[in-house]
């Protein structure tokens, strides 16, 4: 696999990963953020996204710059690094994003790569067709096929130390992301940006995306340094990388301001309804809203814009430390309870548990059960996937949440919202989930669910089930052959 990324460490399907270009050898922590720069308006410059907000790569479009005469001549002449002021690692963009736009180029693939060769860009982009979603299959399909005969010609051209990334398309068909997934993964190229996601970003179609990414990652190699291209709201970071990807790029911390829009991690504001500002970055310290208010236009979005990027890498290093811990789930639940479309995209993320569980770590620091949609993580999917697992040896057994108990051959503890564990395994990792003593009905239903499926996988067995007050909902989910009794409410059998 490509030499130039490498996992460090995973959780879900988030991970830790150094990505390295050749140029200089230079590192790159993913999750990373790429502020994009508009090589005709910097807003902030690029030595300060350096020394200031400690980016260590950024992005920016080799075709704006090669429209351009004066641009072009100077990015030729000092060379990319040179010209913007940027020691990092720089990825270029190639003009599909005008061509999606405008509806035609003025550059071939063969060209535009030459250009960002010769600019000394550290990752070019061929000119891939950013298919828009929802259009009919058959012109999915072939404006894929397109983009595949691009990242062909790609693969056959020189770059020397430039590393070449191969953007994953398909609209919003999940089988044709996987098809491009596989089809990239065959061309030696490095980085794979996951295309064509902005107009679901504008709508807030996050379980889409989420959708789209996974059917993406299904297709590529597991290793591979996944960009989803376009994504720049800090409000779907953690999400999005739960689902594995690696680099995101942010224009919206400078549009936004443009707007008067203020960025935080649960959403957007506008600069107007602020009474106070919810955040103590450098601006947020210095400025009050009032005085934000009535600064200049161009003074109040640089400020803004300044704002937009403290709180986009604040988010950044707060996923990669809670991937770091293993509580990159907490976080994303966390932010799903700002935003119901976050939520959506949460629960679709979910609903990939199986796919989830294959990457996610055997055991972490802890589990927090937050809310009933922690009930479907990939860690209690798991287990019950394992049930088959637990040795059953008597042939009256006692399930039970309380005190085991002689008169029964077998005893084994239920630890809701997992269901029945070997007694040697329940203070191990995941079974010490810290869990409400509040728990919601998903949570009974998904301990009652794999009580049932390990009497079912031992019809010759007679279970009985000794419960702290669970509701009706999850004693109903159990089979009749069980007899059960609550340890709190009255003495004696249910039924
Ligand atoms: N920027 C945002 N989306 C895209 C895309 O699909 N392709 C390219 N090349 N750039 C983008
Ligand atoms: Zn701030």
């Amino acid at each position: 696999m490509d030499p130039c990324f490498e996992i460090n460490s995973t959780d879900a399907a988030g991970r830790i990963g150094t990505l390295t270009v050749p140029r200089n050898g230079q590192e790159v922590t993913t999750p990373a953020l790429l502020p994009v720069i508009n090589p005709g308006i910097k807003t902030i410059p690029p030595s300060e996204m350096e020394s200031e907000f400690g980016a260590e790569i950024l992005i920016t479009n080799s075709y704006i710059i090669h429209s351009n005469e004066e641009l072009r001549e100077e990015a030729l002449e000092h060379g990319l690094h040179d010209w913007l002021d940027f020691t990092g690692a720089i990825m270029t963009d190639s003009g599909s994003f005008q061509l999606s736009e405008y509806g035609s180029i003025s550059v071939t693939t063969e060209e535009i790569l030459q250009f960002q060769h010769d600019i000394g860009t550290d990752i070019a982009t061929p000119i891939d067709i950013p298919t828009p979603p929802d259009v009919d299959r058959s012109r999915a399909e072939s404006e894929l096929q397109t983009t595949l005969d691009r990242l062909e010609i790609a693969e056959s051209f020189d770059t020397g130390e430039m590393l070449v990334t191969g953007p994953v398309q398909g609209s919003t068909y999940p089988d044709l992301r996987t098809k491009a997934g596989k089809r990239a993964k065959r061309f030696d190229l490095d980085v794979y940006p996951i295309g064509a996601v902005v107009p679901l970003l504008e709508e807030y179609r996050f379980a889409d995306i989420i959708d789209l990414v996974v059917a993406s990652k299904k297709g590529l190699q597991p290793d591979a340094p996944v960009h989803l291209f376009g994504a720049g709201h800090p409000m779907m970071f953690a999400l999005t990388a739960a689902a594995g990807c690696d680099l995101f790029d942010s224009a919206a911390y400078a549009l936004y301001a443009r707007d008067g829009r203020y960025l935080t991690v649960r959403g957007t504001k506008h600069l107007e309804d602020l009474r106070w500002l919810p955040c103590s970055c450098p601006v947020c310290t210095e400025y009050s809203a009032k005085e934000l208010q009535e600064t200049t236009e161009k003074r109040q979005e640089e400020l803004l814009a300044r704002h937009n990027l403290y709180v986009s890498f604040e988010e950044i290093d707060r996923v990669k430390q809670a991937i770091h811990q293993g509580n990159l789930l907490e976080l994303v639940e966390k932010r799903a309870r700002a935003h119901p479309a976050i939520l959506d995209g949460y629960r679709r993320l979910l609903d990939h548990a199986g796919w989830l569980e294959r990457s996610d770590p055997a055991t972490k620091e802890t589990f927090f059960y937050l809310s009933s949609d922690s009930a479907q993580r990939p860690e209690i999917y798991r287990h019950q996937e394992r049930l088959d697992r637990i040795s059953i040896t008597g042939t009256d057994v006692l399930l039970t949440e309380g005190e085991e108990h002689e008169r029964y051959d077998q005893c084994l503890q239920i630890k809701p919202p997992f269901g029945p564990v070997p007694k040697t395994l329940a203070q191990m990792y995941p079974f010490t989930a810290e869990v409400p003593d509040q728990l919601d009905q998903q949570g009974y239903d998904q301990t009652a669910q794999a009580v049932r499926e390990l009497a079912e996988q031992h019809s010759d067995v007679s279970f009985t089930v000794a419960h702290d007050n669970w509701p009706e909902s999850a004693l109903g989910i159990l089979p009749d052959s069980i007899d059960t009794y609550n340890l709190t409410g009255s003495v004696g059998s249910d039924r």
